[in-house]
């Protein structure tokens, strides 16, 4: 029980909480084997912050398992039965990194305590007996630090999604200029992070992809309506001013510097395995790795969708022509990957949205 002062306050919503609580920020984590300690370490935090305790390691992993979003800052005894305080703490910092970490320890362990300092990612230790008021200024030092993180790292999530928000919203806008292309680079993202998961592409490397698929047209911004809406087929020189839209895509985001690594992806999603592709010509693994994807993806999607010229095509005709052509236009080992796959993308291509959240990395980066 928090030990609180007598003045009371009602809050918002009409709850009775004292003076004291509404002050209290943060929690400490105390673990202590023995009883004279923790009592003493209880009484020399209880007027700042909230307290919870436990009386060894194992206690102590369970009690921050139980209250990770709450903890601040841990303070732990060394000497301790069933588990050291370095080994408990060494343990507390793969389930929460950034929580502040501070050991209690006689003289004599100094040693094994340097050892462990980076292990335990420890914020600093203390000698025994400790005086309570040089704790306490440690602990404060503590929590600004746990407060400055903290902060850090909701900026960088903000920023994270605003990008995200930014990227889909240009893929959306261009979607919405072609009334028969709408929803493409949505779709040719999702085709592509399928095919790249599948293809087991690193952590990194599936955002980068993610982020290439939503931009792979955007250069389309730039031709006139009348070429990229034409019923009929293009003349000679339409056909060459939409050829320079992988080009125009990659000019349009080279200012950008953090899509920098996105652009081999996009500006070579019309290249050809055998290397009659555009804008370079460019054959085989020269072509980026992930515009490869893209084209395969793309490929997919412009066939089974409605075109002012032609009416969609089926699923398994689709599937039969990336088939086909294997080793030509397409890398052979990512067109058999995604003809293996094929229910996987049928699926995805009916219900677009439930499978863009299952496999986005992006998305998954801004709801975590
Ligand atoms: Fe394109």
């Amino acid at each position: 029980m928090l030990n609180v002062k007598n003045d009371f306050f009602l809050n918002s919503v009409g709850e009775l909480i004292s003076a004291t609580s509404l002050q209290k920020e943060h929690t400490i984590l105390i673990v202590d084997d023995e009883i004279n300690n923790l009592q003493l370490l209880k009484r020399t935090f209880r007027n700042k912050y909230h307290i919870l305790t436990a009386s060894n390691g194992l206690e102590g992993l369970e009690v921050l398992k139980n209250n990770i979003n709450d903890i601040s800052i841990i303070v732990s005894d060394h000497k301790m039965p069933i588990m050291e305080g370095t080994k408990f703490l060494e343990e507390a910092n793969l389930i929460a990194p950034d929580v502040i970490k501070i050991l209690l320890t006689g003289f004599s362990d100094i040693e094994i305590i340097t050892d462990a300092v980076n292990k335990c990612n420890l914020f600093q230790y203390m000698l025994k007996p400790f005086n309570p008021d040089e704790l306490q200024e440690v602990v404060k030092t503590g929590v600004d630090k746990f407060d400055l993180v903290s902060s850090k790292s909701l900026i960088l999530k903000d920023l994270k999604e605003l990008f995200y928000k930014t990227i889909k919203s240009i893929a959306s806008a261009l979607d919405a200029k072609d009334p028969y292309t709408h929803g493409h680079s949505m779709r040719v993202t999702l085709y592509s992070i399928i095919l790249a998961k599948e293809l087991n592409v690193p952590e990194h490397d599936l955002e980068l992809i993610e982020t290439a698929g939503l931009l792979h047209d955007i250069g389309k911004i730039a031709i006139p309506e009348s070429i990229l809406c034409k019923p009929g087929k293009l003349d000679d020189n339409e056909y060459a001013i939409m050829k320079s839209h992988p080009a125009n895509s990659e000019r349009l985001i080279a200012s950008i510097k953090k899509l920098h690594e996105v652009s081999p992806g996009v500006k070579h999603h019309h290249e050809r395995w055998d290397g009659k592709g555009y804008p370079d010509g460019l054959k085989g693994e020269d072509i980026p790795y992930s515009a490869r994807i893209i084209a395969i993806a793309d490929t997919y999607d412009a066939m089974t969708s409605t075109r002012s010229y032609r009416k969609a095509l089926d699923h398994d005709i689709a599937i039969n022509e990336i088939s086909k052509c294997a080793g030509t236009q397409f890398d052979p080992v990512m067109a058999q990957k995604f003809v293996e796959i094929e229910s996987i993308i049928k699926s995805a291509k009916d219900y677009p949205e439930e499978y863009y959240l299952k496999y986005s990395t992006l998305y998954k980066e801004i709801i975590d």
